[in-house]
């Protein structure tokens, strides 16, 4: 098992995730090598909770990384990105950035580009930025 799939795992293994039971963990590998990982956090005002992902991100930001080299989510089964995600991804990271999903033993169950997941998604570029 490689190391960015270790740490999503471990992150799931953090979740806080009482109403839905469906742990999350994501890990990203940032352009300096360096590893952020973030896990579900769920609020009993339920829209109030954020995504692994989101985590994992703010994780890469805070610790100086800002771009996205690869993406490993793992949940139970097949976890996808949600939609909010892939937007919050795209916005650190190129067309072709990988973004692995494996299951909670850390099989991969699916392999895909940010641009497979988003085709023709807005970002910083449409802004000038
Ligand atoms: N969830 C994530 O954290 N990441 C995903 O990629 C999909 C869904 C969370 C949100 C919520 O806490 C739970 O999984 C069920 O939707």
């Amino acid at each position: 098992m490689d190391a960015l799939v270790a740490a999503a795992l471990a992150a799931r293994a953090r979740a806080h995730a009482p109403y839905s039971r469906f742990a999350v963990g994501a890990a990203i590998r940032d352009e300096h090598g360096a590893i952020h990982a973030g896990c579900n956090v769920e609020n009993a005002a339920y829209p109030q909770g954020t995504c692994a992902e989101a985590g994992a991100i703010a994780a890469m930001v805070l610790a100086g990384g800002r771009r996205i080299a690869e993406v490993v989510v793992a949940g139970a089964g097949l976890c996808t990105p949600c939609g909010g995600c892939r937007q919050k991804l795209r916005e650190f990271s190129s067309g072709n950035t990988r973004v692995r999903m494996v299951d909670e033993a850390g099989s991969e169950r699916l392999v895909r580009t940010l641009d497979e997941l988003l085709p023709d998604s807005f970002g910083p570029e449409n802004l000038g930025a």
